[in-house]
């Protein structure tokens, strides 16, 4: 496999077990996940890692080639980051501690990190590595991922008589990938010779510090045909439909007075020889709804806020300046537009011959279709007395999915407000 310019990090997978209590008629690391391997799963998470890494892995001694087979497929599918990362397999012995020995035996020279890690939890996310691997840099100390216990512990005879309840503020169930600094780990190996089902258990009792950094629930161990069901659940669900995602609406509220000094700008037109409406900015009622319905569903504010009247950079600003920076910060805010309807109440202007011209305009900038009503209030009120313009909006917006591209593919414009 390739070679690697010197890895600093090391991750052993150790999967030599035979996996008795899986119960299956091949081991454990070799028993198939949603179509694949333990082991491949398991290396899939560890070839994903950003650093170059020496990659060893520990099979049974008659496996040794479908463990490499598995390595390359698993080193395929992480393509990029995999082409810094040198894979060694190794044979297995007869205890996960002697397993894990026969690791370290092909560490490369510039190693100075080494984690450990079982194949049987193969679901672990490579953000758990990277955690592991940042603590041992910063603390020099051997660190293990853990969870706190939720059960309430209790100790209890041969007879299963309770002999107390532990306190379970002091437990933490503890995972892999275990690391250590290389020289901790190997002289632990060295020197105890006491069989442990962890790592850890041999650095600590070598007389040095391990911590313990919050693990990751999908690390757990698939030890049992419970746990291989619970793993392949979890895998169909997330491979199934998306998690619902809830679209969220808004509204918005706009009135100005006229004003014959000003010209009419509504819904982003120019209306000559129509009386204008007052306003910091060109009056555009319509448009201003419009942004506190997309600002109101995306949790934004509103117009007020977020376009102040002090600010002189919106003064006599028309309506695609306020869409389009609206539309920018509900799309960093993790939204789509999914459609806007809008009513204008007025007397004046004439609205109907000029609506398909409106609509494409705001459809065009939102990215999203636009609908667009106009009514009077039969003469009643201000607008039925003809003192000013009210409009009312209303906007859907869709999360975006990570990795969406926001706007089908085309970008949103950014304004250099
Ligand atoms: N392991 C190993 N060599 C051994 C024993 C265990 O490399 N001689 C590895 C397993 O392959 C597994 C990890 O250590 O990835 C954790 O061990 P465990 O879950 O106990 O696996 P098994 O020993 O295979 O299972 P069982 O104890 O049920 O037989
Ligand atoms: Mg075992």
């Amino acid at each position: 496999m390739t070679d690697s310019p010197t890895p600093v990090v090391a991750v052993i997978v150790v999967a030599a077990g035979s996996g008795t209590r899986l119960g299956r008629s091949h081991p454990k690391a070799f028993v198939q996940l949603a179509g694949r391997t333990l082991l491949e799963h398991a290396l899939r998470s560890v070839y994903s890692l950003p650093d170059p890494i020496q990659v060893i892995v520990v099979a049974p001694e008659d496996r040794v080639s479908e463990a490499r087979a598995i390595a390359v497929d698993a080193a395929a599918a992480a393509a990029a980051a995999a082409a810094a990362a040198s894979t060694d397999i190794v044979a297995g012995g007869a205890t996960r501690q002697e397993s894990v020995r026969r690791g370290l035996a092909v560490l490369h020279a510039g190693v100075e990190i080494v984690l450990v890690h079982d194949a049987a939890r193969a679901l672990t996310p490579a953000a758990l590595f990277e955690r592991v691997v940042a603590m041992v840099r910063d603390t020099n100390d051997g660190v293990i991922p853990g969870l706190a216990v939720v059960d309430t512990i209790k100790r209890i005879d041969a007879t299963g008589t309770i002999l107390g309840t532990v306190d379970r503020s002091e437990l933490s169930a503890v995972q892999t990938p275990q690391g250590f600094p290389r020289a901790l780990l190997v002289a632990a190996h060295d020197t105890v010779a006491d069989e442990a089902t962890d790592d850890a258990a041999l650095v600590a009792s070598a007389g040095h510090r391990v911590r313990v950094v919050t693990g990751d629930a999908l690390a757990f161990k698939i030890t049992t045909p419970h746990d291989l069901e619970a793993a392949e659940l979890l895998l169909r669900a997330e491979n199934s439909a998306p998690a619902v995602v809830m679209p969220r609406v808004g509204t918005g509220l706009d009135v100005h007075a006229f004003d014959d000094e000003s010209e009419l700008w509504l819904a982003g037109l120019f209306w000559p020889g129509e009386r204008g409406l007052s306003g910091h900015s060109d009056g555009d009622v319509a448009v201003h709804a419009v942004c506190d319905a997309l600002l109101g569903a995306a949790g934004l504010g509103d117009v007020g806020g977020i376009f102040g009247t002090t600010d002189a950079r919106f003064a006599g600003a028309h309506g695609d300046v306020f869409l389009v920076e609206t539309l920018r910060l509900v799309t960093q805010a993790g939204f789509g537009v999914g459609n806007v309807s809008l009513q204008i109440i007025g007397n004046r202007p004439r609205f109907a011959p000029r609506r398909a011209e409106a609509e494409a305009l705001l459809a065009g900038l939102l990215h999203a279709p636009v609908n667009i009503a106009a009514t009077t209030t039969d003469a009643l009120g201000f607008t039925g007395r003809g003192e000013g313009i009210a409009a009312t909006a209303t906007a859907l917006l869709v999360p975006l999915a990570a990795g969406d591209q926001p706007l089908g593919g085309r970008p949103v414009l950014s304004l250099d407000l």
